[in-house]
């Protein structure tokens, strides 16, 4: 009698304890469900599977670690984390590759497909879309040179797409500094969240259509770049639009702090890249991360890991897609 009732006290104070943990770990945090040991027992095989079909593709083609980490951007801004950029049409919903943003623009579908079949191959239904891409972004930047961090797992994966949501929800290139703030802001992130995640920019290209009227019409521009880049991209909307320029000239493919460099010298490529050093309030962040590698680093890290814990779907919402095109 005497030691049931010790040992259902000493539950009681187990209980007590293991709930005290879990509101604490919960303090503080939007999105505590995500955590970076997510997958340590359901899936410890996670990043050995995935690293080196990365690898492999940057080998094949350097930029696609670039278009590989603006996946995850897509993917963030439009309703959250939730896989839905990597959702092929369906009889009910049209998805994002097609929308405004992403068409003939945002590339890397089939290596998902790759990365997501071997992680199928370990783990058989355990990993999601949504987290295949937050650890491919992270593995993507660190191969080019980039700093690596501990990814947060345990996103889940939508059901639908939304072409209006990604037609919206993704600032043109021709946004203004105060809008691209707003923009950031509603989603949780920050002035400097927004300076320190463009400089995603260092690597990866854009296409004559998306930067034409900055280099024709803006004077926030340095002329000999100007001039430099009018030479493959003509004036007339509709010619060359597809033709394409790298953000970095001087190392495309290398994750470094080049691109502020760039914006310093007034070599922005995009219009919203130049907003950023064109006389207002992040002209100083621009300085800073343009001769202070590690501070862009370490902020470009802690806003990647803001950015994935944008709406995440957790607990029993979404699905653990087996196919990241379609739904189950
Ligand atoms: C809201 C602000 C942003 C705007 C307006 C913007 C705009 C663009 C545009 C217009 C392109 C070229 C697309 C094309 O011409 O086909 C591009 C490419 C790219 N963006 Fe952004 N971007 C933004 C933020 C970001 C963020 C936050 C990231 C990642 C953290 C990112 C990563 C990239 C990368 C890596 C590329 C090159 C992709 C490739 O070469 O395939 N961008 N961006
Ligand atoms: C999204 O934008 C594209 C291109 O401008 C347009 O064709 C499409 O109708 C838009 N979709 C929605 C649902 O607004
Ligand atoms: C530059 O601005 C003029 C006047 O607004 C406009 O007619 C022209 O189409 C623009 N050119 C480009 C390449 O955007």
């Amino acid at each position: 009698m005497a030691s049931s009732s010790s040992s259902s006290s000493l539950f009681m104070a187990l209980l007590t304890w293991a709930s005290l943990i879990a509101i604490l770990s919960h303090v503080g945090s939007s999105s505590a469900q995500l955590s970076t040991n997510f997958y340590s027992k359901s899936c410890p095989g996670l990043f050995t599977a995935i690293k080196p079909v990365v690898q492999s593709a940057i080998n094949k083609e350097a930029r696609m670690g670039a278009s590989l980490l603006r996946l995850f951007f897509h993917d963030c801004f439009v309703n959250g984390c939730d896989g839905s950029v990597l959702l092929d049409d369906s009889s009910t919903f049209i998805g994002e590759k097609k929308a405004a943003p992403n068409l003939k623009s945002l590339r890397g579908f089939n290596v998902v497909d790759e990365i997501k079949s071997a992680v199928e191959k370990v783990c058989p239904g355990i990993v999601s879309c949504a987290d295949v891409l937050a650890v491919t972004a992270r593995d993507s930047v660190a191969i080019l040179g980039g700093p690596e961090w501990n990814v947060k797992l345990g996103r889940r994966d939508a059901t639908t797409a939304s072409q209006a949501a990604a037609n919206s929800s993704l600032p043109p290139p021709t946004s203004s500094l105060r809008s691209l703030i707003s923009s950031f802001h509603s989603n949780g992130l920050s002035t400097k969240d927004l300076v320190a995640l463009y400089g995603a920019h260092t690597i990866g290209q854009a296409r004559c259509t998306n930067f034409r009227a900055h280099i024709y019409n803006d004077s926030n521009i340095d002329s000999s770049f100007a001039r430099e880049r009018r030479a493959k991209c003509p004036s007339t909307i509709g010619d060359g639009d597809d033709n394409l320029a790298p953000f970095d000239p001087q190392a495309p493919t290398t994750f470094d702090n080049a691109y502020f460099k760039g914006l310093v010298k007034r070599k922005g490529l995009l219009h919203s890249d130049q907003e950023f050093y064109n006389g207002g309030s992040t002209d100083f962040l621009v300085r800073t991360y343009s001769t202070n590698p590690s501070s862009f680093s370490s902020d470009f890290v802690s806003a990647m890991i803001k950015m994935g814990d944008i709406k995440p779907l957790t607990g029993s919402s979404g699905q653990i897609r087996k196919n990241c095109r379609k739904v189950n």
